[in-house]
Order: C-alpha cells, then structure tokens, then sequence
C-alpha cells in the first residue's frame, strides 16, 4: 500500500454508496507480486497443468510472473492501454489469462473477463455495454478432445462492436487464424518487442474501479458487477487465508474457469495476495478420463481442492473405480461452490475424496459478493452435509419474511440478506446505478438482498435453497430465465416461449423451456433442436434447453403476465398441487401442458 486509508468505512443502502478505506493509495498487483518477489522470488506462484497429459506442466515462479505481468502491462500501454480504460479478456485458461488479468490491473485498466464459452452475441453485449477498446484473446481453446476456435467468435462479434481499436491474440492451439492489419496482432510478437522487463504499478484510489463481471439477472441483460480495489483486495486475501487454511508450502487447487468470479477470487486474485501456490488447469474433469481431477491432485500434491456440485456429481456417476488408481493423501481442506450440494454428492465427497479426514469448506457466496461468505471454517466451526454453515467473522446475514421483517431465532426459513457491508460488496452495476439499487437494494429497505432462499437449522447454521427470483443455477453458473426466453424466440419456429428451471441429476439445475410455435405441423424434434441451437448460438452453450415443449398456449393471468409457478410444478414433475388458478384467462391450456409434459 501507498498510502495508509484516512476513513475505514462510510455506507447507506439507499443509493447505496458504500466506500470501504478511502484515502489508501494502492495497487493490487503490488500485493500479488512485488511483496513476494522481495520475500520469496522464486515460490512457485502458478503451476500450470495442461488440457493435453502429454504436454508438461508450467512452474511460474512469483519473480517470472512479476516479469511476465509487467510485460504484458508494457505490451498494453504500447497499445494505448490507460487507467480507466475496460479491457475485455476472453481466453482459454492458460497462463497468459491470469497475466493478462494482472497486467490490466497494474495500469489501472478495468478487466472485463468474459467466459470463453459465450457466444459472439453475448460478447458484442458485454464489450458494448463497457465501451471496451482492447481485447485479449487467443487463437482457439483446447476443451477435452476439442479445439475451439476462439478468435473467429471475437472477430464475429468486433463486426458490432465499433470501440474495440486492438485486439491481442495469444497463440494457443496452432490453429491457422485470420487477423485484420492494424487491429489484430499475435502477442508473442508483441511480448518479444518489449524491451522494459518494469512496469511501475499505477497508483490507485482504494474505490477505483478493479473489474467488472457480467451476471445474468432476472431481466434480459446481464449486468456488469463492478468491484474496487482495497475492499476487494482485503476481503479476498481474508477469506482465502482463514477458509482454506493454506499454508506455505500447500498447493491450491480451485477447478473454476477465470472466467466466472471463483476463478478470479479464488484462482488469481486470494492465492497470489497470500503468496500461495496456485494451480491453474486447462481441461475438463473427463479428458482423458474420469479420473483426471484426482490425477492431477496426486500428480502435483494438491493440498486444497475447490470444486462445483456439478462435477461432484457427473464424476460420482462414473463410478468409483476412476478413483481407486489415486490416493489423494495430500488433500487437507476440500471446497464446493457454485450452487447447493445435495447431501448424497455431499457424503461421497467426504468418503471418496476427502477420506473422511477433510473439513468439507461449503462455500455460500455470489458475483456480487466478491469473496466467500457463509461457510463453515475447517476445524472451527461444526459441519453438516448440504449445510454451507456459519457466516464469515464479520458478515450479518439475515433471514427476512415475505413483509421484510427479520426472523429471529434458529430453525427458521426466509429470504436471504445481508445487513451490514463488507469490504467487497459490488459497488454498483456498470453504466446503471439505478439498476443495482433496485435489483439489490430496493427490495427490503437497508439490506442486500441474495436473491437466494435459506434456512438457519436448530443450531444456527445456513442452508442454502436457492434461488427465489427467475434465475436458474445450471451446472453452479446463473442464467436467467428472461435471457434464455428471448435467445429462443429468435428461433424462426418460435411465437412465444417461458423458461423455468428443473431438478437436474447432474446439473442441479436443468433448463426446461415451453414453446409455442408458428409451424406445428413441422417436425418436432427438427423444432426442439433448432431451440437449442438457437439458444447456444445467441447466449453459448450454457443456455441451451435441455427439455423442450411444444404447447399451444401458456398459462396467462387476465393481465397477461406467464404464471411460472404452475411451469415450475410441471417441469418439477409434481402436479398434484398446483395451488390457486382460479386467476388464469385460459385454465384448460393447464391440463394441456400438464399432459404434454416431457
Ligand atoms: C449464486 C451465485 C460465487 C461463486 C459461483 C457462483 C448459488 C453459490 C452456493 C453454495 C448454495 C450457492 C446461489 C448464489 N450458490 N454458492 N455454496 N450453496 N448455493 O456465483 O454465478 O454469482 O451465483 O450461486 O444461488 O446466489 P454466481
């Protein structure tokens, strides 16, 4: 830190404004890196493991990274690069994402990082909606058998968006790829042209903005959360420390992609602010097999693991025999997040994975959250199977009514808000104020309100439900219902449609979606395919339906809004009580959907 803050903490809900340490004078990256490379240079700060077995693994040291970041950050500012300045990052995980992350940081450019499973579409969204004018991308992505090229998605969406002047590609696959004179340029090429191996850090506000992360919400757009330096910086470095408990010479291994929040707090931002060894993987959990996480966990020692209920549960289906080659003897603390971890996927984790020695650390928390917090701390705190557990020291979560007031007590079940702020709390969403504070703010008068259902058990620890607003939580990644809706109605067979969200074996949750058509008489499966294609082509491949009906109508009330409670009941497969339709225009288009259901 440069300058020590003048004033901890100044909030209200209602805007809201909340500031967290003004005054400090910063730059996050000189935590990450400089503080390490004076006390231990040559720390393993990333291992980096490869999607293919075949190619060896990559041991950056914290003094190589520090070069590479600062590199990198030189690379950026010969481009224009600026403080200020939204850089928009859509890459396969591998290292150069992570140095990129940190070499827009150390200029004081606000890193936008967009999933590299996105379609064009959903990218032209999110770099027009922050005016991004560089993008960092790389020629295609390695995915299991696949090869994915990523660079023409980028160059499909730049033909709509008319800010981005530069676009930096990072050879990754070899794959033959086209670049537009004056814009594209491959960043070997740009690395080897550096001369200057420094890049002084720029010197930031502590509520300067740090990234922005688009969300999917309940309306069609998703919004871009955006947080600032310190609050973040303090909140994630503290949960890190004290949830996963990793010590100097552990190494951390959190399963997320950069391209969701985990990765960022998680994967970059908490291991490297504590000097930590990170590991960063390519691949998928089934490539070669199934056995590949625990492969990876023997292969390089790993001593934290922090994973999805999505894949808890898709590797348990494999059977336990892709487990039995490996003995998992340095795993200490094991982590789920993402979306409630049923207690079966729970139990298996504990006994096959953890070996019923490992604090299973069930980590409640949110994009807009920043960091970690609700969970049990290992060796503290009790725990208990598809129970997150006790909030983080510091961290007022209530449970409200339906009429805002708070439940008091244990054994109870409510919305989930939070009374007081934390250090990285979202501070806004990008471009929209107004939007944040109603979509977080204006539900319950001075709380932060989840969005998520919760119980508090007799002994006072959380469970999470899930979500009570029309957002679905497919495989531990949000969509929202709206988003879907409006990608499928662009199928040309398409009228009308409402999306609701599913129990799902292995995702969690499913996307179940019901359409009315123009053409009925036209094949149905030709029409369900056409919607799934639709879906993936205009928000990616995580929104594709996975059930898909065709009905003659919805059910509307007289005003004309989609009763999605009764659509909630029929995907559910629970139609035996359908509480008051006494309200609907049409009832019998009821019987019709609960017959047709698939
Ligand atoms: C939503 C946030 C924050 C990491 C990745 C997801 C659900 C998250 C848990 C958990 C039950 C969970 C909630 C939350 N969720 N962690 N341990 N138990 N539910 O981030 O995309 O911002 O989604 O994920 O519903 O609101 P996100």
């Amino acid at each position: 830190m440069a300058k020590k803050w003048d004033k901890v903490l100044s909030w209200n809900f209602t805007e809201p404004n909340v500031k967290w340490f003004e005054g400090a004078k910063l730059n996050i990256t000189e935590n990450c890196l400089d503080r390490h490379v004076e006390t231990q240079p040559d720390k393993i700060a990333i291992i980096w493991e490869s999607n293919d077995v075949n190619v060896a693994s990559e041991h950056i040291t914290y003094k190589q990274l520090h070069e590479r970041v600062c590199i990198m950050a030189n690379v950026l500012k010969k481009h224009g690069a600026k403080k200020g300045d939204r850089i928009c990052i859509y890459m396969p995980m591998i290292p150069q994402l992570t140095i990129a992350v940190l070499a827009c940081a150390r200029i004081g450019a606000i890193h936008s990082v967009v999933f590299a499973g996105f379609s064009a579409n959903s990218l032209v969204d999110r770099i027009t909606d922050a005016t991004c004018n560089i993008v960092i991308t790389s020629d295609g992505i390695n995915r299991g058998g696949k090869q994915i090229p990523a660079k023409k998605v980028v160059d499909e969406a730049l033909q709509n968006c008319p800010s981005v002047t530069k676009v930096l590609v990072a050879n990754c696959c070899n794959l033959e790829t086209q670049m537009t004179a004056g814009r594209d340029y491959w960043l070997h090429d740009e690395i080897a042209s550096i001369t200057d191996v420094n890049c002084p850090a720029e010197m930031m506000d502590a509520e300067d903005m740090l990234f922005i992360l688009y969300t999917s919400g309940s309306t069609g757009k998703p919004k871009g959360v955006v947080h600032t330096c310190a609050g973040y910086m303090v909140y994630v470095a503290y949960t890190f420390a004290n949830v996963f408990k990793c010590g100097n010479s552990d190494v951390f291994w959190c399963t997320a992609d950069i391209g969701w929040v985990t990765g960022h707090s998680y994967i970059v931002y908490g291991p490297l602010l504590q000097g930590a060894t990170t590991l960063m993987f390519e691949g998928v959990p089934t490539h070669p097999d199934a056995g590949r996480f625990w492969a990876v966990i023997d292969k390089h020692k790993v001593n934290q693991f922090y994973t999805a209920p999505t894949a808890i549960r898709s590797l348990m289906a494999f059977g336990d025999e892709w487990i039995k080659p490996y003995n998992l003897s340095s795993l200490k603390v094991i982590g789920s997040v993402g979306e409630p971890i049923n207690e079966e996927a729970w139990n298996w984790y504990h006994k096959n994975i953890g070996k019923e020695k490992c604090p299973i650390v069930d980590t409640w928390w949110q994009t807009e959250t920043g960091g970690i917090m609700i969970t049990s701390l290992p060796g503290i705190h009790p725990q208990r199977a598809a129970h997150a557990g006790f909030p983080i020291p510091g961290i007022q979560p209530v449970l409200l009514d339906g009429a805002g007031q708070e439940l008091q007590g244990n054994d109870v079940e409510g919305y989930l808000c939070v009374k007081f702020p934390w250090p990285s709390i979202l501070r806004t969403t990008y471009g929209d104020h107004e939007r944040c504070r109603q979509t977080y703010f204006s539900n319950y008068k001075d709380y932060y309100f989840t969005g998520d259902g919760a119980r508090r058990d007799e002994h006072g620890l959380y469970r999470i439900i899930g979500r009570v607003d029309d957002v679905i939580n497919v495989s531990g990644h949000r969509i929202g219902t709206a988003e879907v809706e409006n990608a499928i109605n662009e199928s040309e067979y398409v009228i009308e449609s409402a999306v609701v969200g599913y129990p799902h074996d292995i995702k969690g949750q499913g996307i179940y979606a019901f359409v009315i058509c123009k053409n009925i008489d036209s094949n149905h499966d030709h029409i369900r395919t056409d919607v799934q294609e639709t879906a993936s082509r205009i928000i990616g491949k995580l929104a594709r339906p996975d059930k898909i009906q065709i009905v003659s109508g919805l059910p509307k009330t007289r005003s004309g809004k989609i009763m999605r409670r009764i659509l909630r009941k029929v995907a559910e497969g629970d139609t035996t009580n359908l509480g008051d339709t006494t309200t609907l225009l049409d009832p019998s288009v009821v019987e019709e959907i609960i017959k047709g259901a698939v």
